[in-house]
């Protein structure tokens, strides 16, 4: 299988951490311009508390404001049945629950232990089905915790089996605070594996150690197909301190072109805006290849 499947993060896992005010329509051409670059999903926005995660208070104008290309899928995350009907009434067709494999990690990013929120994320899977609506899920913390540190692969494989198990189509494979190294990134997608088909299971990787592009490699040769990325590498977890962003798109296209695999993302499109989201946000810009890329054209 030649193909693979990337899901943008960038206005979502991107911005959700950073500091200062994103105006609605900037996260809004953000989203149009990366599902114009041929990214097949776009994760738009979450519908969680402002006061929690203050920079995803606008969910509703963005998600409502896009213009939906046909084709591309704009997830939106959904922690419980209040957030799901909101992003009902906005009109998403895909939502994310996500849930951890540590209960620390549960505890303090949606204030409930690992149980009680798959009994919540129950009623958000059959609520869908009536609405056909797809629902994703998240494990965070697979190959560590911020604050319980090790994380066995057994724990994440229980929790990615619950989620596929209750419904969700594919299981999204976080590692939040990006510490996980190629070895262990096969022992846990092993893991998973015997819980839910590898074609239904996707890599998140966060870049804290550099690890996350050998993390993508390694998930590949055990035949994951569709990987979580963000452009320009922008983010990082407002319940994970000190993490990074998930491994840039940019990256990762460059490195699957290199490998004769197709993504249908335009990457010369995708530097484009890299370099320009970078420069809205005052930052340097994350993504190497994205930087390589946009020095040589500029000669
Ligand atoms: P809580 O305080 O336990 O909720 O928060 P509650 O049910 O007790 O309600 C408290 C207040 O929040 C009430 O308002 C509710 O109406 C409101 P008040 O009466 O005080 O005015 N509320 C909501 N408002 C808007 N949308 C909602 C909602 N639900 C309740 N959906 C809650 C529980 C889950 C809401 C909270 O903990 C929360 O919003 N957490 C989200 C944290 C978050 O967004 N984290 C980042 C995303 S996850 C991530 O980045 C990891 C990932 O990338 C994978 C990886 O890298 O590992 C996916
Ligand atoms: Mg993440």
């Amino acid at each position: 299988m030649n193909h693979v499947r990337i899901v943008e993060m960038g206005p979502r896992d991107g911005l959700q951490n950073e500091a200062r005010e994103v105006p609605t329509e900037v996260k809004v051409e953000l989203i149009e311009r990366l599902a114009n670059a041929g990214l097949p999903a776009v994760e738009a926005t979450a519908f969680v508390s402002p006061k929690w995660v203050p920079q995803m208070a606008d969910h509703t104008e963005v998600l409502e404001r896009i213009r939906r290309k046909p084709g591309v899928s704009y997830p939106v995350l959904t922690p419980n049945l209040k957030g799901f009907e909101s992003a009902r009434a906005a009109g998403a067709t895909e939502v994310a629950i996500f849930g951890a494999a540590s209960e620390a990690f549960s505890k303090k990013n949606i204030n409930c232990s690992i149980a009680e929120s798959l009994d919540r994320f129950r009623p958000i899977v059959s609520e869908s089905k009536k609405y056909d609506i797809k629902v994703r899920g998240y494990v965070s913390c697979v190959l560590g915790c911020p604050y319980e540190g090790e994380v066995k692969a057994e724990r994440v494989a229980e929790v990615a089996g619950a989620l596929y198990d209750m419904g969700c189509y594919e299981i999204s494979l976080g590692d939040t605070i990006g510490v996980g190294t190629p070895a262990k990134t096969k022992m846990m997608i092993d893991a998973c594996s015997e819980r839910v088909p590898v074609a239904n299971l996707a890599g998140h990787y966060h870049d804290t150690y550099g690890q996350a592009l050998a993390n993508t490699y390694a998930s590949l040769e055990l035949g994951v197909r569709t990987f979580d990325a963000s452009v320009a590498g922008l983010g990082g977890c407002p319940y994970a301190k000190g993490a990074s962003g998930n491994v840039a798109t940019e990256d990762v296209v460059y490195m699957l072109h290199g490998l004769g695999m197709q993504t249908g993302v335009d990457l010369d499109a995708l530097v484009g805006i890299g370099a320009w989201i970078s420069k809205i946000l005052g930052r340097d810009y994350g993504s190497k290849a994205g930087k390589a890329i946009a020095a040589k054209k500029a000669k």
